[in-house]
């Protein structure tokens, strides 16, 4: 199969690079691209685990071809510290400070979906947080903490402003 030019944004960097017209946009960023924090558990739009943030909003990238992103600004989790003094994001920082991860590999897009989540309303309540994150499953079953990081979060941001 031929393979087609595209240029892809993710995390402010373009790449440009040749890829076939049915690869997905996880495939790429993970095989082509290289940043691997994008996980596939289910890789059929089930779980969650793949979630990246096209135009801030969160996108399952296992069900989405790489070259419908073209023209987009894509990010994921490698891209949500800051990029010069690589603090955490406090989302993250959360993550690590109050046990929001298991295995890790629903992390990412946890993170990611709850991100976009804050972007939009800086003080969702426990309901708002459980709705935005239904969409994202946790085979260890950490629904508990998980939402208690986000919650942390909007305190803590809350406090700091
Ligand atoms: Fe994409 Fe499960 S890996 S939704």
């Amino acid at each position: 199969m031929s393979k087609m030019d595209l240029a892809l944004n993710v995390n402010g960097l373009t790449y440009e690079i040749k890829v076939e017209g049915t690869a997905t946009l996880a495939d790429v960023i993970r095989n082509e691209i290289g940043l691997t924090g994008i996980k596939l558990m289910c890789n059929e739009g089930d779980c969650g685990a793949c979630t990246v943030l096209m135009d801030g909003r969160p996108v399952l990238s296992c069900m989405m071809l790489a070259i419908d992103a073209e023209g987009t600004e894509i990010m994921t989790i490698e891209g949500l510290a800051d990029a010069d003094t690589g603090e955490l994001h406090p989302i993250q920082a959360s993550f690590v400070e109050r046990s929001g991860m298991q295995c890790g590999v629903c992390t990412p897009g946890m993170i990611l979906t709850a991100k976009a989540l804050l972007d939009e309303n800086p003080e969702p309540d426990e309901d708002d947080v459980r709705a935005a994150l239904s969409g994202n499953l946790c085979r260890c079953g950490n629904y508990q903490r998980i939402t208690e990081c986000v919650l942390f979060t909007v305190q803590e941001m809350k406090a700091g402003e």
